[in-house]
């Protein structure tokens, strides 16, 4: 079975969606939509696809009874209506991230999918890494005990995209959705999602807005930082950046009451390397270092496979697909991630501590 695709933005991140359908193959690009023509006909020529199938209006492009999948590659803000679309014509939809701009929007997206039955999955790619994915299994089989504090850190020192990435308008917002959104998933996938119920926040913009590149004309975030409070009682802060005046915000960890991991490498922090641990470790085909092999102790692991994370991710989509199964990456999950987001905002906003709320899908 070859699962035709119609692709719904034909900008940058649209090649690399056509990248993987072809590395992965069991896919066949049938249709393109922009709404910019001359975009859209670039890509179907190169992609192959008859003009006959070059729309600039997705609703037309969803009528064609050919295309089983839509990826939605359109600019944040753009995210609900086709999917939201293309899920109601009975299509299954891989989406880009941030799932959406807004916490109404990605609520739409996420009742669409529940009423359609299609599946909807968000191009978060990070969560692919099997280091995460590893990580993850050392939290599930409960090695570290129940999680009270998290730090879930990303982003960069001096990488502000520009583009329609700096706009409201176009975006929704700035470094928070666009590259927080990676590690506060990440983060909030492998402490198994726990319900965020406050949120305190701050957002900036200084450094950009001194940069004449930017300066009057950007209207989002450079840089965030949140203290979110979940309904179990555990707490995860919350620290993203295009630009700042450091190299690192530090990594990504969880605290527990048992033993702590830093998700990036991963490595575990335990006063003793358990005969559970060592159990998952040989189960998983990987080694470890214990350090001090007695008592208090570091372990490191080896023996991850190379990944192609983009790849990863399109594999998964297309055995959900295939086997009408959940997508790994489940949409209510992400949804915290904009459950999140909205009290960030509403936070700096208001200058203090605000509730959020998870809604009812
Ligand atoms: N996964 C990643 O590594 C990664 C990297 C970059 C961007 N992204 C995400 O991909 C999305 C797009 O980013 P980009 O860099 O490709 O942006 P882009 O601005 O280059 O492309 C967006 C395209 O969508 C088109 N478009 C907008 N509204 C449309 C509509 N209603 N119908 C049809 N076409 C429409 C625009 O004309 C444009 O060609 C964003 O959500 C971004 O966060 C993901």
């Amino acid at each position: 079975m070859t699962i035709r695709v119609g692709i719904v933005g034909t900008g940058g991140i649209s090649r690399a969606h056509q990248r993987a359908y072809t590395q992965v193959g069991g896919f066949e690009i049938v249709a393109v939509c922009d709404i910019i023509k001359s975009k859209a006909n670039e890509a179907a020529d190169k992609w192959g696809v008859p003009r006959k199938h070059v729309f600039t209006s997705y609703n037309k492009m969803l009528e064609m009874d050919e295309i089983d999948t839509v990826s939605v590659c359109t600019y944040n803000q753009g995210h609900r209506r086709p999917t939201v679309a293309a899920l109601n014509a009975g299509k299954h939809v891989f989406c880009e991230k941030p799932m959406a701009a807004t916490l109404p929007d990605a609520t739409a997206m996420v009742r669409a999918a529940k009423t359609s039955g299609k599946i909807l999955q968000i191009g978060i790619h990070s969560t692919f890494n099997p280091r995460l994915q590893f990580a993850k299994k050392v939290i599930d089989e409960g090695l570290l005990g129940d999680i009270y504090y998290a730090e879930s850190t990303g982003g960069s020192r001096r990488r502000n995209p520009g583009r329609t990435f700096i706009y409201k308008k176009t975006a929704g917002a700035g470094a928070i959705v666009d590259v927080g959104v990676y590690n506060m998933h990440d983060s909030l996938y492998a402490m198994g999602y726990p319900k965020p119920v406050r949120v305190s926040a701050i957002t900036e913009d200084y450094i950009s807005q001194q940069d004449p590149q930017f300066k009057g004309i950007m209207d989002v975030e450079e840089f965030g930082v949140a203290w979110v409070r979940f309904d179990n009682g555990g707490v995860m802060v919350f620290k993203i950046s295009w630009v700042v005046h450091q190299d690192s915000l530090g990594p990504s960890f969880c605290l527990g009451k048992e033993a702590g991991i830093s998700l990036n490498g991963p490595v575990v922090y335990a006063d003793a390397y358990t005969n559970d641990l060592k159990k998952l470790v040989k189960s998983e085909g990987l080694t470890a270092e214990a350090n001090p092999p007695e008592g208090m102790t570091t372990i490191q692991f080896s023996g991850f496979p190379e990944v192609d994370v983009w790849q990863a991710q399109i594999t998964a989509f297309r055995e959900a697909v295939k086997t009408d199964a959940p997508s790994p990456i489940l949409p209510e999950g992400v949804l915290l991630t904009n459950v999140i987001m909205d009290g960030i905002f509403r936070s700096h906003a208001a200058g203090k501590e605000v509730t959020v709320n998870v809604p009812e899908i």
